[in-house]
């Protein structure tokens, strides 16, 4: 291991289990680790914050789990150590997905990291929220040319790349939203058809515009959108489940539907009638996946084709989202998304072109301003996509 690395480092532990994210984690400091023959120690440069990272620490996603445990799904960084058996060389970009990503440093099993061609903010979105669009499209959306997707939170971390997914398989895309700049977001990934919730009604375009209904649904609400969904399925329509945000706030531990009971009674006949089907995605039952689907992921970014947007807080309330003090000074976070930047992934995001949101405090306030006690100094925090995705920046040192 290189002398260079400190003893200890700091990481969140999950001391208990709840979907209030600041409740849940404490901050470790532990001894620095030296990597077994088959793995590499990764410095973390950006680790992204998922909307599923409250479900995590709520117990949601292993029954069993019990505290203390380490939190975070992915990172990108730079490998600092590497065992005698692994085919990654210290220096080398990777991205990751691995439990315990909200630390400093992570160990990995080398076969399972992405080699990338540069430490950039723009590779993270790709980790969890692209896979989980591209896998889920193909193998259970089975998209084709010429269909009809829709896209629910379209405009969020993982909806951006279902959109362009979709449209890069020849389908017509619909996509919902809650807001006018979303709109123009979508428009520039190739929306065919933005839906903005909050100035029409989903129900009504659909019946009107859509009448032969909806092939493929990739749906992360759940509740009512969730039911309007799969009202409006196509013959041999398909909906994928990827999640059920409007429920994420609740204290229960599984995962409930805020659908009405008399709208899933309906589901069988529903489906029966149209020979129409849902499934459930989860990324993690469709590893064999991750690592093909992310190099492609990272190429199609890499060379333009595909846009991976991330957020740098600028027009925060106070400034920009990084040295960690100001953040938590300011007691509510702000985060915004940035407009479509040229130049794909190896480009800095440049400009001021961005747009406020206010994000939801139940969702993930408490990720950064934990965060903000680890480092008071030498932190960037800069957030990503929309409402949930954030990086959080480590300044080399
Ligand atoms: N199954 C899997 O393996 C997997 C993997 C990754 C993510 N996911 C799921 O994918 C969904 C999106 O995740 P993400 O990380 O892409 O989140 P995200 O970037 O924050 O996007 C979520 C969007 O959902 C919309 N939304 C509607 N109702 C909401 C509510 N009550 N609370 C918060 N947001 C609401 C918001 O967009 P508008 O304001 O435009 O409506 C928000 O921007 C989540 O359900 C997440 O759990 C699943």
């Amino acid at each position: 291991m290189a002398s260079k690395l400190p003893q200890t480092f700091h990481k969140l532990v999950a001391t208990k289990l709840t979907p209030k994210f600041r409740e849940a984690v404490q901050i470790k400091e532990v001894p620095m680790p030296t990597p077994g023959p088959h793995e590499v120690l990764i410095k973390n440069r950006f680790v992204g914050v998922n909307a599923s990272d409250i479900n995590y620490t709520a117990g949601r996603y292993d029954p069993d789990i019990k505290p203390p445990f380490d939190v975070g799904f992915e990172g990108v960084g730079e490998v600092v150590a590497a065992g005698d058996k692994a085919k990654v060389r210290v220096g080398q970009a990777v991205g990751y997905m691995s439990y315990g990503a909200f630390s400093e440093y992570k160990l990995v099993r080398a076969g399972t990291v992405v080699p990338l061609p540069s430490v950039s903010k723009a590779f993270i979105p790709l980790i969890v929220s692209g896979t989980t669009a591209a896998i889920s499209l193909d193998k259970v959306g089975e998209i084709k040319n010429g269909e009809t997707v829709m896209v629910t939170a379209a405009a969020g971390g993982t909806g951006q790349f279902a959109v362009q997914w979709a449209k890069q398989a020849g389908c017509h895309v619909i996509g919902t939203c809650s807001s006018e700049d979303k709109v123009q977001f979508l428009k520039s990934l190739g929306c065919d058809r933005p839906i903005n919730y909050k100035t029409e009604s989903v129900k009504d375009v659909l019946r009107k515009e859509y009448p032969d209904g909806l092939d493929v649904v990739y749906e992360s609400i759940g509740g009512e959108m969730f039911t309007t969904c799969i009202k409006n399925l196509a013959k041999r329509g398909r909906l994928i489940i990827i999640g059920l945000i409007t429920s994420y706030e609740s204290h229960s531990k599984g995962l409930r539907s805020t659908s009405s009971l008399a709208d899933l009674e309906s589901i069988p006949s529903i489906l029966l009638s149209k020979s129409a089907r849902m499934s459930g995605f989860f990324l993690l039952d469709y590893g064999k996946d991750l690592i093909p689907y992310c190099k492609k992921l990272a190429e199609l970014c890499g060379t333009g084709q595909l846009q991976s947007n991330t957020d740098q807080g600028e027009t925060s309330p106070g400034g920009p989202l990084r040295g960690g003090r100001g953040l938590y000074q300011r007691g509510g976070v702000f985060i915004q998304w940035k407009k479509p930047w040229k130049g794909g992934c190896g480009a800095e995001c440049s400009g001021k072109q961005t747009l406020r949101q206010q994000i939801s405090p139940r969702t993930i306030n408490a990720v950064l301003i934990k965060f903000i006690i680890i480092k008071t100094q030498g932190v960037k925090i800069s957030v990503s996509m929309m409402q949930m995705m954030i990086t959080l920046y480590v300044h080399g040192k």
